[in-house]
């Protein structure tokens, strides 16, 4: 079937099956390599994107359920040249090792920051709570998101 979805504000006509995870259309269709195959199951967040403005598991929602909703991926938020605040201060704090999980981190940052631009330590590590790291850079990444709200806030 043939489904018609935004993403980061470009509309594309994509034919998949219905219960195809949005997360294979995102990567395999339209050649977005933020979001991450981690688990698959909706447990690791490396797939995270926004759908209508919420944090979403890409591979465990079905591209028939997606309607009209934008997508917003890791690539919609800033360039190379013009990153946003949260990409440049995950580069400037160092908060990757391996970087399996930095899609997920930024996208629930950016989750976090758009409905609280102030949040304390602790609001900052509930909201990521959920995103696996193996690699253990945690302190690095709050102090990313913590850099990126003051950065925006100036
Ligand atoms: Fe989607 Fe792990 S790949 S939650």
């Amino acid at each position: 079937m043939a489904y018609r979805i935004t993403v980061n504000g470009e509309s594309h006509e994509v034919a998949a099956a219905p219960e195809t995870p949005l997360l294979y259309v995102l990567r395999n269709d339209l050649g977005l390599n933020g979001p991450k195959f981690g688990c698959g199951l909706g447990q690791c967040g490396a797939c995270s994107a926004l759908v209508d403005g919420e944090l979403t598991r890409t591979c465990s929602i079905a591209l028939q359920d997606v309607g009209g909703a934008p997508i917003v991926t890791l690539e919609g938020l800033g360039t190379l040249h013009k990153p946003h605040p949260l990409q440049k201060a995950f580069v400037d704090e160092q908060a990757a090792q391996c970087g399996y999980c930095s899609n997920g981190m930024i996208m629930a940052a950016k989750a976090l920051l758009d409905r609280n631009p102030k949040p304390s330590d602790e609001e900052i590590k509930d909201a990521l709570a959920d995103q696996l790291c193996r690699c253990g850079t945690h302190n690095r990444v709050v102090s990313a998101v913590r850099r990126a709200a003051m950065e925006s806030a100036r």
